[in-house]
């Protein structure tokens, strides 16, 4: 059985309870789809005790961002977890998580968190790496489990977990996708039936980049053939491309013409009102065009 704890008081038994075996936490925003539900099997795979946090962090949404729209669906939420097996649910409220109010102290991403994401959405970065880490102390695990589908933030707890010394292994785990392509995402279900089939240049795009690569041919052919995709879908203005960039997965910067090795192809688009992003991990074994 899944058990609910809404304060620190309620879910500390939990974590005190397996104090030696091994705890892994999944942070989320609730409206779970089948890409956390990979999550959720590889902490149940890996850990004695999985808890799954279901918070909509107010600090990481921008103001004319979707925080008020966002889905909360904490009832099939629980559900699912029940048939993950996950062992307890954390559901704080806003107040448990910030008592103090808008935090004052807050974890700067540093350059890593203004470009791609944290360019077009100004504090992202600041107010995700505060929640985790402030999830983190609250849930105490020795393995947190977050998507490759975010991979800017990937790297950035990644990096903040390295540069902070904090006692916890981050684990990545791949994007899941329908199978026509499109990276499962909570705000997917925004999309009418005519936006999803737009959205499908973002997956196409990506694909058209990887097998550049795949072929042997440098940074700029791979930049080149996923820009053709989305311009053609751009073309009729129900799609607006915020991004697509080709970086280093190590601080995210754009690779240089010449790079060999692995980067991540990376886009942003808009279709209508709903903002979606999506990569992929690409190795470029030659730095020819
Ligand atoms: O990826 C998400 O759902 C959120 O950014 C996270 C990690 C749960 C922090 O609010």
């Amino acid at each position: 059985m899944t058990a609910l704890a809404s304060t620190r008081a309620e879910l500390e038994p939990f974590l005190d309870g397996f104090a030696n075996g091994k705890r892994g936490v999944v942070m989320t925003m609730g409206a779970l789809h089948e890409g956390h539900l990979e999550l959720l099997r590889q902490a149940r795979h890996d850990c004695d005790l999985v808890v799954v946090t279901v918070f909509v962090n107010p600090l990481q949404f921008g103001p004319n961002e979707d925080f008020d729209r966002y889905p909360r669906t904490l009832d099939d939420d629980l559900k699912l977890c029940a048939e993950a097996g996950v062992d307890v649910v954390f559901a704080p409220s806003v107040g448990e998580v910030y008592p103090g109010g808008p935090p004052i102290v807050q974890i700067s991403p540093g350059a890593m968190g203004e470009v791609l994401e944290g360019e077009f959405r100004p504090g992202f970065f600041t107010g995700v790496l505060t929640v985790v880490n402030k999830l983190l102390h609250l849930t105490r695990p020795d393995v947190a489990f977050f998507g490759q589908k975010d991979a800017q933030q990937l790297a950035l707890v990644r990096r903040m977990v390295l540069d902070l010394n904090m006692p916890v292994e981050i684990v990545g785990v791949p994007t899941v996708r329908d199978a026509d392509g499109l990276a499962k995402s909570s705000r997917n279900r925004y999309l009418s039936p005519e936006e999803r089939t737009i959205a499908l240049a973002l997956s196409r795009a990506l694909s058209a980049g990887r097998d550049e690569a795949a072929a042997g041919h440098g940074a700029a052919a791979v930049r080149h053939a996923a820009v053709s995709v989305l311009s053609a879908a751009a073309a009729d203005g129900a799609l607006t491309v915020d991004y697509l960039a080709l970086v280093d997965p190590q601080d995210f910067s754009d690779v240089p013409a010449a790079f060999t090795g692995d980067a991540v192809l990376a886009v942003a688009a808009r279709v209508g009102t709903t903002r979606l992003i999506d990569n992929l991990p690409i190795t470029l074994t030659s730095g020819a065009s």
